[in-house]
C-alpha cells in the first residue's frame, strides 16, 4: 500500500510518460472537493481527475450534460487547494470546447488560470481535432477520453460498452494515435473491450487509463464515490468496492439522531 511521502516527486505529465515507460501503473481517482482531495494526495495517488462526474455524485444530475464551465472551476478550486503531490486534471464540461476551437481554447484557458488545474481533459477524436491542436498550442496539456464518452450519452443512446464492432473498434485506435500524435500526454478509455483497449496501449506511445476498459492499460481510474461505496445503486461489472460507506454514514447519522433525540449528546465533556 502506499503512503504520501513528502520527498516523492510530484506528478507531471512527464513522469506519467515515464511511468509507461517502465511499466509502473499510473492510480487516478476523482475529486471534487477540499476534504477529500488531502486524503487522495496523501495516500498517495498519482492523478486527481476533477471529473465532471460531479454532475452525477455532487448535483444529482442523470448525465454529466447539465454541467457549467463556472461549476467546474469552482470544484476544481477546491481540489487544487488541497493537492500538493499529484497531478491535477480537471474535465472541460459538456457546451464549453464542442462549438469550436477558438471557444475550446477560451474554456481551456479559463480553467487553467481562474482553478489552477495543470491539465484538461476532453472528450473524443477527430471530430476536436483543431480544438486539441489549438488548445496544445496554447500551452495547456490534455488528456483524451475515448470509448464511452458520456458527454455524447444522448448519441450512444445508453451506456453499454462500445467499440465492439469493428468499424467503431478501428476509428477508437484511430482517434487514439491522433490524440496520442497531436501531442496530448495520456488518454481515458472507458468501457471498451479489454482486448481493444490492449491494442492501442500497446500501439501508442502515451500512457492510457482504464475505466471498464480492462487489466492490460497503463492506468486504472475510478469515480470516488462508486468505489467508496458511497452510492449504491450503481454497480457496473467493472466497479470493485473498497468501502461501504453508505452503510457506515447512515449509522453513524442515525446514532447521532438517536443521541440527540435522548439527550445523550452532547454530554458534560462535551458542554462548557
Ligand atoms: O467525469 C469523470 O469522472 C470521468 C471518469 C469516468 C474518467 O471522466
Amino acid at each position: 500500500m502506499s503512503s504520501y511521502n513528502e520527498n516523492l516527486r510530484t506528478v507531471t505529465t512527464q513522469r506519467l510518460m515515464e511511468m509507461k515507460q517502465r511499466g509502473e501503473k499510473i492510480s487516478m481517482l476523482t475529486a471534487y472537493d477540499y476534504s477529500t482531495a488531502i486524503i487522495l494526495d496523501k495516500a498517495g495517488i498519482d492523478v486527481v481527475l476533477v471529473g465532471d462526474s460531479a454532475g452525477n455524485v455532487m448535483a444529482g444530475h442523470t448525465t454529466t450534460l447539465p454541467v457549467t464551465l463556472d461549476q467546474m472551476i469552482w470544484y476544481a478550486q477546491a481540489v487544487r487547494r488541497a493537492v500538493k503531490r499529484a497531478l491535477v486534471v480537471v474535465d472541460l464540461p459538456f457546451g464549453s470546447y464542442q462549438g469550436n476551437s477558438k471557444e475550446a481554447v477560451h474554456s481551456a484557458i479559463r480553467m487553467m488560470k481562474e482553478s489552477g488545474a495543470d491539465a484538461i481533459k476532453i472528450e473524443g477524436g477527430l471530430e476536436i481535432k483543431e480544438s486539441v491542436e489549438r488548445i496544445l498550442s496554447a500551452g495547456i496539456p490534455i488528456m483524451g477520453h475515448l470509448g464511452l464518452t458520456p458527454q455524447s450519452i444522448n448519441k450512444f443512446g445508453s451506456y453499454a460498452v462500445r467499440a465492439k464492432d469493428e468499424v467503431e473498434a478501428k476509428k477508437l485506435v484511430e482517434d487514439a494515435r491522433l490524440l496520442a500524435d497531436l501531442g496530448c500526454f495520456g488518454i481515458v478509455l472507458e468501457k471498451i473491450p479489454a482486448v481493444l483497449a490492449k491494442q492501442v496501449t500497446e500501439e501508442i506511445s502515451i500512457p492510457t487509463i482504464s475505466i471498464g476498459a480492462g487489466p492490460y492499460t497503463d492506468g486504472q481510474v475510478l469515480v470516488l464515490h462508486d468505489m467508496l461505496g458511497i452510492n449504491k445503486d450503481f454497480s457496473p461489472r467493472f466497479l470493485r468496492r473498497y468501502a461501504n460507506l453508505h452503510d457506515e454514514i447512515l449509522e453513524a447519522i442515525e446514532h447521532y439522531i438517536q443521541d440527540v433525540k435522548s439527550g445523550d449528546f452532547p454530554n458534560e465533556k462535551e458542554s462548557y
